[in-house]
């Protein structure tokens, strides 16, 4: 496994959509592994392929109940609505309040191809809808409520 660098706004690849993963094999397996590796070094609870500069429909995902990996991801099922603070590894130092999902459902492959669906709640569904936002080029700072705070 190995880091890779975080892509930060500024880069047009942040704003590309991202094309459908065909191919499971290692390539696919190093990917993940790395952006898992780069997720967890920079404390975050979710990265997107586009983040590590590949246009790839993957996620890694862990909002500290259990460790995802999200292959061509779709949202089948949503209900409810929560706001909450919302941040991006690549837009650090950034933090803004959006309205997602209170509960999704996602249908997904896993690195071996299979299709399975999952269910999130809560800090999770407001992480699947993130990431798969990235997988369209789409930034949590287009769908604030409020203006986005500085913090250190
Ligand atoms: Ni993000």
């Amino acid at each position: 496994m190995a880091l890779r660098n975080i892509v930060k706004v500024g880069d047009p690849i942040l704003g590309k959509k991202s094309r459908e993963v065909v191919k499971f094999d290692q390539r696919l397996f190093t990917l993940l592994d790395d952006m898992k590796e780069t997720m967890i070094k920079a404390d975050g609870v979710g990265l997107a392929a586009v983040q590590v500069g590949v246009l790839k429909r993957a996620v890694v995902i862990d909002c500290g109940e259990r460790y995802l990996e999200l292959i061509n991801p779709v949202i089948t099922f949503e209900e409810g609505e929560q706001e909450g603070r919302e941040g991006c590894l690549s837009l650090p130092g950034e933090y803004g309040t959006t309205v997602r999902p209170q509960k999704v459902k996602v249908k997904a492959q896993n690195r071996n191809g299979k299709w399975c669906v999952y269910s999130g709640e809560g800090l999770e569904a407001r992480c699947f809808c993130h990431e798969i936002d990235h997988l369209d080029g789409i930034l949590f700072t287009q769908r604030l409520v409020q203006e986005p705070k500085e913090e250190n």
